[in-house]
């Protein structure tokens, strides 16, 4: 899975991307994040980025023209190294985006090059929304100061559902949201801690009685937490 990400602040991800699971999956060769500086592409002497925004208001806007320029130009070398073409999705991180829910994640695992462009300041030029992004994503209804933390987040989510990046001991099928429900309730030893004491049947041996205990308590999770989440379940079942 390659994810090419442009950004005004590439050394922001280099936290993320060098530590836990997504370093080992850069290692094996399954995730590649190429960092592309946006102001690279910008065409001045000051390598100017952003500018007032026609009608007045507060704050800058990114121009158009370095951003076309720095993703045209990878598009092309991504399609020049596709042995079969195939859909790249061009997504601008915004907080105007659909919403990122596990199903999105999912839907964009599937592809083997994603184009991920971080705004900033108070937005980017309308034109780059309407003729370059094929979408909008959103981490959720909370406004950030830029779009680097938001593009994080989708490559550590997407990047973990990817063929062989977790290994089978951090396997996805039983996580939260996997099946529209919340995750029951974990335990480790020690069995009795300060007298708060591990649940009975997760001691029994007995497999059928604690997976049972398990649908049950991530059903009561859930309807406790989130029932929004039971309400969709409900309706696509429907
Ligand atoms: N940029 C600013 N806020 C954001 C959000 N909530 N999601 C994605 N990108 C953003």
């Amino acid at each position: 899975m390659n994810f090419h990400v442009f950004t005004l602040f590439p050394t922001m991800f280099h936290g993320p991307l060098s530590e836990s699971i997504l370093k080992r999956a850069q290692e094996k060769g399954l995730l590649n994040v190429s960092l592309h500086d946006i102001r690279d592409y910008a065409e001045d002497k000051h390598r100017i980025v952003d500018d007032y925004a026609y009608g007045g208001g507060p704050g800058m806007v990114m121009k158009p023209e370095p951003v076309f320029k720095a993703v045209e130009t990878q598009l092309e070398r991504i399609r020049e190294s596709q042995a079969e073409p195939a859909g790249v999705p061009v997504i601008l991180m915004s907080p105007k985006g659909r919403v990122l829910t596990q199903d999105v994640a999912r839907e964009l695992a599937g592809y083997t090059d994603i184009v991920l462009i971080c705004g900033h300041y108070e937005g980017v030029d309308q034109r780059i929304i309407e003729h370059l992004a094929t979408d909008e994503i959103s981490i959720g209804d909370y406004v950030l100061t830029g779009g680097e933390l938001a593009a994080m987040v989708v490559i550590d989510c997407v990047a973990r559902l990817g063929a062989g990046v977790l290994g089978s001991e951090e396997s996805t099928t039983r996580e939260s949201h996997t099946d529209g429900l919340l995750q029951y309730p974990q335990y480790t030893r020690p069995p009795d801690y300060r007298g708060w004491t591990v649940p009975e049947v997760l001691l029994s041996g007995y497999h059928a009685r604690i997976e049972e205990w398990r649908k049950e308590q991530s059903l009561l999770e859930t309807r406790r937490r989130r029932p929004d989440l039971l309400e969709s379940r409900e309706e696509s079942e429907n």
